[in-house]
């Protein structure tokens, strides 16, 4: 991926934050998945009165390309106030499918907390091959 396209992604990412659901945390994100063919799917919180219910930004954006028949994906950026770091439940869910892919945390003006690969954020991840 260039520059110019990881800037994009990245910018995506912050805007798709703008459409979350927030209204019992007030902690917006938002998600920007590349597929490996180039192909971008947001996503944003979606909160519920029942808190549990809740869908982060991160599952968003997978269950919306995964449902499009997406299976490959090379790199997520997630966007929060302060470049907050995926949940342990959507880094499980993203080991699934992608667990080499390019993960990046950035606040809201685009700043970049973190740069890795995911399965350094899921050591010893249980997946598919672990069956
Ligand atoms: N949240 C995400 O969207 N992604 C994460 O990985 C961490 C948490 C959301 C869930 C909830 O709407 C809010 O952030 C506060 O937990």
């Amino acid at each position: 991926m260039s520059e110019v396209e990881l800037q994009s992604l990245i910018t995506t990412a912050i805007d798709a934050a703008k459409r979350a659901y927030i209204p019992y945390s007030h902690y917006p994100v938002g998600a920007a998945l590349r597929t490996t063919d180039g192909r971008v799917y947001t996503g944003c919180n979606i909160e519920n009165a029942s808190y549990p219910a809740t869908i982060c930004a991160e599952r968003t954006a997978l269950v919306k390309a995964v449902s499009e028949g997406e299976r490959s994906f090379d790199c997520i950026v997630v966007a929060t106030r302060n470049a907050g770091s995926p949940c342990g439940i959507c880094r499980q869910v993203m080991y699934e499918f992608a667990p080499e892919m390019r993960l990046l945390m950035v606040d809201f003006e685009g700043n970049v907390r973190w740069d890795g690969v995911l399965q350094d954020l899921l050591p010893l991840g249980f997946g598919p091959g672990s069956l």
